[in-house]
């Protein structure tokens, strides 16, 4: 038996920032403490993402409970992980899929599975007497390329920094200021309104100037008449604006007002997520205008919309079955915008692949739910490195007090985060441990530049 031999599972329910029930998972190791992690939650999920189990019992917190996947850990994983070796991480993941036995995780449930691969490496920090970013790096560094996509990758890989996915790095922030979509009450069709803050040159100082412009932007948002907008489910604003245009306007105003220039100090960023309003081959706004767009409407308006608001990063301009509108899309934006796919990629290699292989996109969103493992997340991260693809971390619209993303984007060095806006202490845990590992002169931070 060795250290980092595992000694105890325990898992039990608990509850994310919407007030859900979600899976906790603690694991300990031959005698030391345990390690801990909690699983987040989306609520605009891709059809393609691994499967969150609920119980679906309506007798009970309507349906959503997560008493069977905690049954999942505390039975037949516990059986199966005791005495495996928590510090071979692609093993202990590898069991659970083999256990499951369905490819999206849907026997034993993605959220049983997760929690227990991330609390896996926790454990095994703990054990080991190093902190959760080593481990990270530990993992991430025997992380083999999946296979390599072909042809070649007809994204360019000159343009990324050196030290991104080599060194670990402090991530430049992508942060949520206007909630729209299925975050937000359906204020506005289009679902995040971003800042990132490409002038700093700290993290501490990236995250000042963000909740400066948080600040300013809710004064405005105010005085202009929007009194009482409740945020959204990550903490931006959630006004009832009139057009998405007008979500642009009032940041770039919010940026001035922090005495920071547009473009120069501070981009903006989109998160469309289009899957949640293409029905029937069209994209159909409802809350702004009511109008019914073909995908290359929604290019031409999103086009127009770089050529006048420094935008510098769309997640999801096109739905997640939309690959052929994706391919036009980065042929028109992808040499000056960084186009992510979410819901089209889930984290998932294959599809990764596939959009590498087909000129789809230029960057992934990692949300490690997607996919349900460690191992499965930190294979996805790998592929894209290799192919010029930025991988950007990201949280979930329900979230914990859990830091993982905030661990694992500096141990990866992947250079961009996503988290939601600087309200709501779900969010702010994540910016928090931030600033602590900030203080580690180990832990490099390159900003702006890893746009190239
Ligand atoms: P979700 O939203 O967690 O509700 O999926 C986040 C996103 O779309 O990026
Ligand atoms: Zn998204």
């Amino acid at each position: 038996m060795s250290a980092t031999t595992i000694q105890s599972v325990h898992a039990r329910e608990i509850f994310d920032s919407r007030g859900r029930p979600t899976v906790e998972v603690e694991i300990s190791c031959s005698g030391a403490r345990a390690g801990r992690a909690m699983v987040p939650s989306g609520a605009s999920t891709g059809q393609f993402e691994a499967l969150e189990l609920r119980d679906g019992d309506f007798n009970r917190l309507d349906g959503f409970g997560v008493r069977k996947a905690v049954s999942h850990v505390n039975g037949e994983v516990t059986q199966a992980l005791i005495g495996l070796d928590a510090n071979d991480q692609s093993a202990v993941d590898r069991r659970m899929r083999e256990l499951d036995g369905t490819p999206n995780l849907s026997r034993l449930g993605a959220n049983a599975v997760l929690g227990v691969s991330l609390a896996c490496a926790y454990a095994t920090a703990e054990a080991k007497g190093i902190s959760a970013v080593e481990q990270f790096r530990d993992v991430w560094q025997r992380t083999t390329s999946p296979t390599a996509a072909s042809p070649a990758s007809k994204v360019s890989t000159s343009k990324r920094h050196p030290q991104v996915g080599q060194q670990p790095l402090l991530p430049l922030p992508m942060v949520n200021m206007i909630s729209g979509g299925l975050h937000a009450g359906r204020n506005l069709d289009f679902q995040d309104y971003l800042i990132i803050p490409v002038g700093a040159t700290s993290y501490p100082q990236a995250f000042d100037w963000i909740v400066t412009v948080y600040r300013r932007l809710g004064q405005q948002l105010t005085k202009a008449g929007f009194e009482g907008v409740l945020v959204g489910d990550e903490g931006g604003y959630g006004p009832k604006l009139t057009s998405n245009e007008q979500a642009l306007e009032f940041i770039i105003r919010a940026i001035e007002a922090s005495g920071l220039t547009p473009g120069q100090d501070v981009g903006i960023a989109l998160d469309v997520a289009s899957t949640h309003f293409y029905r029937d081959g069209s994209y159909q706004l409802a809350a702004t205008g009511a109008a019914r767009l073909s995908a290359d409407d929604v290019i031409e308006l999103l086009a127009s919309w770089v050529d006048r608001y420094p935008i510098i990063s769309i997640e999801d301009g096109l739905a997640e079955e939309d690959w052929s509108g994706w391919q036009r899309l980065t042929q028109r934006l992808g040499d000056r915008v960084q186009l992510i796919g979410d819901d089209l990629f889930v984290t998932n290699v294959a599809r990764l692949r596939r959009g590498i292989e087909s000129g789809v996109g230029n960057s992934v969103l990692i949300k490690l739910n997607q996919i349900g493992t460690l191992s499965d997340t930190l294979a996805a991260m790998r592929l894209a490195f290799d192919h010029g693809y930025a991988p950007v971390v990201s949280a979930r619209s329900g979230e914990t007090e859990d830091t993982t993303i905030a661990d694992l984007v500096v141990a990866t060095g992947a250079g961009q985060l996503k988290v939601g806006s600087v309200a709501r202490s779900e969010r702010l845990s994540k910016y928090n441990q931030l600033l602590r590992l900030a203080e580690n002169p180990a832990y490099g931070y390159i900003g702006g530049a890893v746009f190239g």
